[in-house]
């Protein structure tokens, strides 16, 4: 598909999802924060919600849970700029709180959608929201799947903490959290064959 097509039927996908009357009382007043990368790339990394900076910018991962998510992905030698980078829900929850099962739910085929339009190698779910919007309870729960690859409509999903749960860990246990994910991450690359 061409950019251009990419780029209108994803303006389509967020105009239907935003007017789902199921989620207007949290879309109220606040910004969307819509999927922002390039739109054929080759990974897609899946968030919760925006946090306070990325409301006040309109852009996803622009806070410090993005410094850090960034930082991981380069540590695995992916760049940043071959992310396509989203989140379950486009609108900062009151008070940061975690989104209701309900609107996961109202979210999830709008996520499949954009996933598909992206149509990526490998996804990335960062955190348990990003894990249940994006596998609709099918591959299990987050604690049993994070560290490790799984296959999701042909694509390779890998499950990883989010970035806020290492931010909040004291520093010995946050750098074991951070070499865990990255080990995991640089496994999406092509692997060497061995000699
Ligand atoms: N946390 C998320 O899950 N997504 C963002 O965009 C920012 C912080």
């Amino acid at each position: 598909m061409e950019q251009t097509d990419r780029e209108t039927a994803m303006t389509a996908l967020y105009e239907d999802y935003a007017t789902m009357p199921v989620l207007a009382r949290l879309a109220a007043g606040r910004a969307l924060v819509r999927g922002h990368g390039m739109l054929s790339a080759p990974v897609a990394v899946v968030g919760e919600a925006p946090g306070e900076e990325e409301d006040r910018r309109g852009l996803p991962f622009v806070g410090r849970s993005g410094v850090l998510l960034k930082h991981l992905l380069g540590s695995a030698g992916i760049p940043w700029e071959y992310c396509y980078v989203t989140n379950v829900l486009p609108w900062r929850p009151p008070a940061n709180r975690t989104p209701y099962p309900f609107e996961v739910q109202a979210s999830e085929a709008r996520l499949a959608a954009e996933v598909a339009l992206v149509d990526p190698v490998v996804v990335v779910a960062a955190g348990e929201v990003a894990w249940r919007g994006l596998t609709r309870g099918s591959l299990g729960r987050f604690a049993d799947a994070r560290f490790q690859w799984h296959e999701l409509d042909g694509r390779r999903l890998l499950a990883v903490p989010h970035p806020s749960f290492i931010l909040h860990l004291k520093s010995e246990e946050a750098a074991e959290w951070k070499n865990a994910t990255v080990d995991a991450l640089r496994l999406a690359l092509p692997q060497k064959a061995s000699a």
